[in-house]
């Protein structure tokens, strides 16, 4: 079943063609109930925080799912018309049957793509139901699209949910530049050959014109399960580490593949934290704390962001260096997610569990090392956190970039503050000298890293955040979004985003002198 049901808000389009960006979620949630009026909640995640200021900067039009099922289309598209008003781009909704939902999202994206992508394979369930849902939907999807688009348009297509989406277009006959970009890790060989359907997988990404990577680590891995399991090379001139586009060859198609961390608003976060009612919050916060370390980590609710093994290590860290207790605090905050799956709800409890222990262990009169916040907060609230604490402690098991450690570090009144980050985040590709690395199930690691934050000279963090800043200061969302844009040779792009997008790369080919576009 197919129902779409657009929603143009604004007629008037760059005549270089529209950029029309997909995601399988949108960046609300419409929440329906028979009794109650619709909710429009802000959707959860790194795509949407990056994606939202850059549709908004371009007039761009997102198309995606409302997280909803069919039978809500109506007062789902209502809710978006009014949502789409102050939002500052079109917006599209695609409605999915209720077993499509559960045989894609609750199924293919989040017991097959997620869990493997973050080589977590032993969470995965290789249903062929899944993948058969995964089909119909990306058919929809493609519906959806042909029915919409002018052929200057630029398709953006992002995220692992929408693998074959191209390819799924090219058979409806759409011929419009298409691009993709993963926001997730693309896993080494060895993880992801257990795909049953790793040949199509690999096959229907092909038909991107340009298909594009969080690091350079994730496009050696695609580049070389291409090798593995097509037996296409890319062509390369010069070391693969180093060149910024690679092309391989693909039914007389040439696809390009690069790799653009991408990163925040960070002007959005820096005058965020400038505004007198956020600094008063944060004071408010760190008064409140009454201690004279504090230690922040933000995350989704989700396994592969290491919560359990970071509250262990904050309980070692107490164990290990007891001269600590009560001059440090660690605050906790969890935005729900995927309430539908088991898998998060049992991690949920697990953490409360967790903090509930440390808290019985070490806590005194007037002072509780742990502080678990299990809600979404608001933007202005959030930045507060950020600039009241001394350190972040961002440790995922595994992570494409870890949107949190750049938001921290934007977010400081100061060049002052510490970020422990883990190795196995995106992030740590940037930011391997300014920022603390450590390995996350290395529990006493991580522990020893959290009281060298405490003790390192103020010189020290001041250099340290000073780099970490000016570095994602340069390399803004808006340089990742430009770079790509141009990359994928959307004409809409200005001369001045043109040349913000190309310094970076125009560093390398001009270092290496090896680039042939
Ligand atoms: P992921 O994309 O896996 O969720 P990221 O760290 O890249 O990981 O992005 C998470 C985003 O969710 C960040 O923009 C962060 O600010 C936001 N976020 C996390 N926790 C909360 C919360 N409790 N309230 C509001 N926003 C949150
Ligand atoms: C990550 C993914 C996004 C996803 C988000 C929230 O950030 O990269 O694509 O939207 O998590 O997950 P959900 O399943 O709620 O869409």
């Amino acid at each position: 079943m197919l129902v779409q049901s657009p929603i143009m808000i604004s007629d008037t389009q760059p005549t270089q063609g529209r950029l029309i960006c997909v995601s399988n979620r949108l960046p609300v949630t419409i929440r329906i109930s028979p009794d109650q009026p619709d909710t429009v909640i802000p959707s959860a995640g790194g795509l949407v925080t990056a994606l939202a200021p850059v549709l908004r900067a371009r007039k761009g039009h997102w198309i995606g799912w409302a997280g909803n099922v069919a039978a809500d289309a109506d007062r789902v598209s209502a809710a978006l018309v009014e949502f789409s008003k102050d939002a500052g781009f079109d917006l599209t909704q695609v409605i999915l049957p209720k077993d499509d939902v559960e045989g894609f999202y609750l199924g293919y994206t989040n017991r097959i793509i997620w869990p493997l992508f973050h080589d977590l394979q032993s969470r995965c369930n290789f249903d062929p139901s899944y993948w058969e849902a995964s089909q119909r939907v990306e058919t929809t999807f493609a519906t959806v699209l042909s029915n919409l688009v002018n052929s200057e348009d630029l398709i953006w297509v992002h995220d692992y949910h929408l693998l074959g989406l191209g390819a799924k277009l090219q058979a409806k006959g759409v011929l419009n530049r298409c691009a993709f970009f993963l926001h997730i890790p693309f896993p080494a060989p060895d993880i992801f050959l257990k795909l049953p359907w790793r040949n199509e997988v690999l096959s229907e990404l092909l038909a991107y014109d340009l298909i594009g990577f969080q690091t350079e680590r994730d496009r050696r891995n695609f580049l070389t399960c291409l090798d593995e399991v097509l037996h296409k090379k890319s062509t390369i001139n010069g070391s693969l580490a180093t060149v910024p586009l690679v092309s391989v060859q693909h039914n007389e198609k040439t696809v390009k593949v690069g790799y653009y961390p991408i990163s925040i608003d960070y002007n959005e976060f820096s005058e965020l934290a400038a505004l007198p009612e956020v600094k008063q919050r944060a004071i408010e916060v760190g008064e409140a704390m009454k201690v004279a370390h504090l230690v922040i980590s933000v995350d989704r609710l989700d396994y592969t962001k290491g919560i359990p093994h970071r509250i262990r290590a904050v309980a070692r860290m107490l164990e290990l260096f007891p001269e600590l207790i009560e001059q440090i605090a660690f605050i906790q905050i969890v935005v729900p997610s995927r309430e539908d799956v088991t898998e998060y709800r049992d991690l949920r409890a697990e953490i409360e569990q967790l903090v509930t222990k440390t808290n019985g262990a070490y806590a005194k009169p007037g002072w509780t090392p742990v502080h678990h916040f299990f809600r979404s907060i608001t933007r202005e609230e959030l930045v507060a956190y950020y600039a009241a604490a001394e350190i972040a402690l961002v440790t995922p098991l595994k992570d494409g970039m870890n949107l949190v450690a750049k938001e921290f570090c934007a977010s400081r009144p100061s060049s002052d503050g510490v970020l422990v980050l883990s190795e196995f985040a995106g992030a740590a590709s940037e930011f391997f000298e300014p920022a603390l690395l450590v390995n996350p199930y290395d529990i006493d690691g991580v522990a020893r890293a959290l009281a060298d934050a405490v003790r390192m000279p103020p010189e020290e963090r001041g250099r340290r955040m000073g780099l970490l800043q000016s570095q994602i200061r340069k390399y803004d969302v808006h340089h990742w979004a430009n770079a790509f844009l141009l990359d994928a040779g959307w004409k809409g792009l200005s001369t001045a985003q043109q040349s913000n997008g190309s310094t970076i790369w125009e560093r390398l080919r001009r270092a290496l002198s090896v680039f042939d576009a």
